[in-house]
């Protein structure tokens, strides 16, 4: 699998070592912002791939190794329902991570999935400027991403506007299919940051993987798109994701 040298891929035997291995990199990134800023700022996707992670991160073999107070947690991107709803991305990490771990709650930083999707996105765009200061892009020490069959990222399917979008922070998405509206960072955002690190794993994402990864044209695909303009990009991919099974 040739990669450019700027991004890093490791292959892991399955998900539990893929994700033991994303928490080792979530407690040294986290660690060293801490130690030279006194934040660490990291934006967090959905999906079922992270589960695990977060799952880990709030275990006793974690949770006490991460200073908490000082962890900043932002959202790649939410589906347009409440807070509550077994489709919210902020559930998924209140249900895995927020009930076990004390981040306060002014460091909880939640994209409003239950407002109107444009609305959302402004209201966010103005949590983004207000913590990381509007002069400039917010730079996040860490992005976590995923990657669906299709090649998409946070929020940003093949095709759609909000791929293309240079100028916003956070846009609104439109989707037909499921109808569930989305807000989701943009990739001048995601491309500012010091760090992203994606996880995938399973056969099906094995193709376009190999795409972004190998000898094919990696711009077809949102998640190809991603390349932090000087931060590290790193891939964890499990045996079958990567092609190996
Ligand atoms: C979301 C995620 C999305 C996810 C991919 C992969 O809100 O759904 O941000 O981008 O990372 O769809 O999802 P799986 O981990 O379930 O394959």
């Amino acid at each position: 699998m040739k990669t450019d040298p700027a991004v890093r891929v490791s292959v892991f035997d399955d998900l539990d070592s893929l994700s033991r291995a994303a928490a080792d990199i979530f407690l040294s990134v986290a660690s060293d912002a801490i130690a030279l800023r006194g934040r660490f700022s990291v934006a967090l996707s959905g999906g079922s791939t992270p589960r695990r992670l977060y799952t880990l991160l709030a275990s006793s073999a974690y949770q006490n190794r991460v200073d908490w107070s000082h962890v900043h947690l932002f959202w790649a991107d939410e589906r347009c329902v409440p807070p509550d709803h077994r489709a919210s991305n902020f559930k998924l990490l209140s249900d895995t991570l927020l009930g076990r771990v004390f981040v306060p709650e002014k460091n909880i930083h939640r994209m409003h999935g239950e407002a109107d999707a444009e609305e959302a996105a402004r209201e966010y765009e103005n949590q983004l400027s207000h913590f990381f200061g509007s002069s400039s892009l917010p730079a996040f020490d860490l992005i976590m991403l995923g990657m669906g069959e299709d090649g998409h990222t946070a929020s940003l399917f093949p095709g759609s506007p909000a791929v293309r979008e240079k100028k916003r922070m956070v846009v609104p998405v439109y989707l037909d299919k499921p109808n569930i509206d989305r807000i989701t960072l943009t990739l001048p955002v995601i491309n500012h940051a010091a760090r992203v690190l994606f996880l995938a794993a399973g056969k099906t994402k094995a193709g376009v993987i190999h795409h972004i990864l190998g000898e094919g044209n990696s711009r077809e695909y949102p998640a190809g798109l991603v390349c932090p303009e000087s931060g590290t990009i790193t891939w964890f991919l499990d045996q079958e994701a990567a092609g190996k099974s």
